[in-house]
């Protein structure tokens, strides 16, 4: 497949720098068991692919401690400036404009790191290939993505099953894979990683908690366009203003867990 450019389903505007932010909240924890789970640990050299806002970078500056170095690479000049104010006060933590298909640094990394990058690129294989060459031998490449697949309320409520549907359709027609989660290690071992390992973190949201209904609300009004494009659904039956606040009524009704899409990492490492 060419490595055309990708059509980048969800934007950067003010809305959509604040579903990230909500976004990268709710995965935080999991994040942080991943990271560690994979040994990124102090001094080390890290790329984070597709950094958007530096959740990720600034996790992993964390974990590398002063002595260790942190490069984000994104292609929107836009959500890098609002990563680089953010990040200020980390010296360790820089970040370059770049398409991940493509850039290259003249120094080799100890750690390549992708979270929900995989998802969005046309071919995930080729990219890995590029960025296993961008690692020092015996380096590690650790990525993380969403299997959306895994999402639903239990027991099930109609409205949410109905929104998963369409998010995972306007993704899909958008070139975006929402299940590419359950690949990761394939995906890995196909881009020449050895020792590849991986498990996947979910969370399960109490019935009356506000969290499943706000991120599932968020996500469909990022791909609402698409949706209504797609022919799926009008406005009028999206009725985007009172989603969230329908889909909580649902939840709590019916006592329904809110099961968001489950985090999967795999990691694996650079043949000496
Ligand atoms: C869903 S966001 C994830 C951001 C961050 N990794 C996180 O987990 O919070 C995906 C990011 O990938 C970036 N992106 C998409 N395609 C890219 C490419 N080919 N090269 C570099 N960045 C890309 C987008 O600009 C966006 O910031």
């Amino acid at each position: 497949m060419t490595q055309t450019a990708p059509s980048y389903v969800l934007g950067s505007s003010e809305q959509e720098i604040a579903r990230l932010d909500g976004q990268a909240a709710s995965i935080e924890a999991a994040t942080r068991l991943l990271l560690r789970a994979a040994g990124i640990g102090p001094g080390m050299r890290v790329l984070d692919l597709g950094t958007g806002l530096g959740h990720v970078a600034g996790l992993v500056a964390e974990l590398v401690g002063p002595g260790g170095q942190v490069v984000g690479l994104d292609t929107s000049a836009r959500l890098l400036d609002v990563a680089r104010e953010r990040a200020r006060d980390r010296p360790q933590v820089t970040f370059v404009e770049g398409d991940v298909r493509s850039w290259r640094d003249a120094e080799p990394f100890d750690v390549v790191v992708g979270r929900l990058i995989l998802f969005h690129l046309h071919d995930a294989g080729a990219a890995l290939r590029h960025q296993r060459t961008a690692l020092r031998p015996g380096g590690l490449m650790l990525v993380l993505d969403f299997d959306l697949g895994s999402s639903r309320a239990d027991p099930p409520v109609p409205l949410v099953t109905q929104a998963l549907g369409w998010v995972d359709a306007a993704f899909r027609s958008a070139g975006a894979n929402p299940t590419i989660g359950t690949r990761l290690a394939p995906l890995l071992a196909g881009a020449g990683l050895v020792d590849v390992q991986t498990f996947g973190v979910q969370g399960y949201l109490a019935p009356d908690d506000p969290r499943g209904p706000a991120l599932l609300g968020g996500v469909v009004r990022a791909v609402a366009p698409q949706i209504m494009a797609l022919g799926l659904a009008t406005a009028e039956q999206i009725g985007i203003e009172t989603l969230a606040e329908r889909i909580d009524a649902a939840t709590r009704a019916t006592g329904s867990v809110v099961l968001p899409p489950a985090l999967a990492g795999a990691w694996g490492r650079r043949a000496l």
